[in-house]
């Protein structure tokens, strides 16, 4: 009787250590640690209002959005490139700076492009 319980404990014992084991080198036991991902998400927080805070306050979010249809009447090739690229319900403002400017002169004053990821 004794025996056959020490028996079952060792069988247990066993059990329990092949799982484990399997557990971690599956990755069963990499769920995230609560703690580190509230960490990151802080730094990741950090970084994103250090860019904010970084960037020149013509890329901030305030943007006059451009009259497309003036835009197209000398763009109109990218009226047929813009209209039917994913970015089509995106103002030409989003990404280009100085619209106004570029056409109160008729496109003689430079237009900015925005390759920042804020744009996006
Ligand atoms: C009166 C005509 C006219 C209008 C209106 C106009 N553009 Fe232009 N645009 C031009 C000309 C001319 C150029 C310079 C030659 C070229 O690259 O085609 C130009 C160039 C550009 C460029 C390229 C700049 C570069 O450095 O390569 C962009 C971007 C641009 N326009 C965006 C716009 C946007 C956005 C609008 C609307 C808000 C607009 N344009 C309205 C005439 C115009
Ligand atoms: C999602 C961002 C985005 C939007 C929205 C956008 N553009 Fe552009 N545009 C770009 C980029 C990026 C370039 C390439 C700039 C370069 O090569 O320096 C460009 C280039 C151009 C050029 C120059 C093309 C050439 O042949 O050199 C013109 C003109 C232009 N855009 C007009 C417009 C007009 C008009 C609109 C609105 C209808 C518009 N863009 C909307 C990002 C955008």
């Amino acid at each position: 009787m004794k025996r056959s319980f020490t028996a079952m404990r060792w069988q247990k014992w066993v059990l329990t250590t092949a799982s484990a084991l399997f557990m971690v080198t599956s990755g069963f036991a990499k769920a995230p640690d609560p703690a580190v991902v509230k960490a990151q998400d802080q730094r990741t927080q950090a970084t994103v209002e250090q860019i904010k805070a970084a960037l020149p306050k013509t890329t901030a979010s305030k943007t006059t959005p451009a009259d497309v249809a003036t835009c197209y009447a000398c763009h109109k090739d990218i009226k047929e490139f813009h209209a039917a690229s994913k970015h089509a319900s995106v103002n030409c403002a989003q990404c280009h700076t100085g619209a106004d400017d570029h056409v109160a002169k008729d496109g003689k004053a430079p237009i900015g492009t925005r390759t920042d990821h804020a744009a996006c």
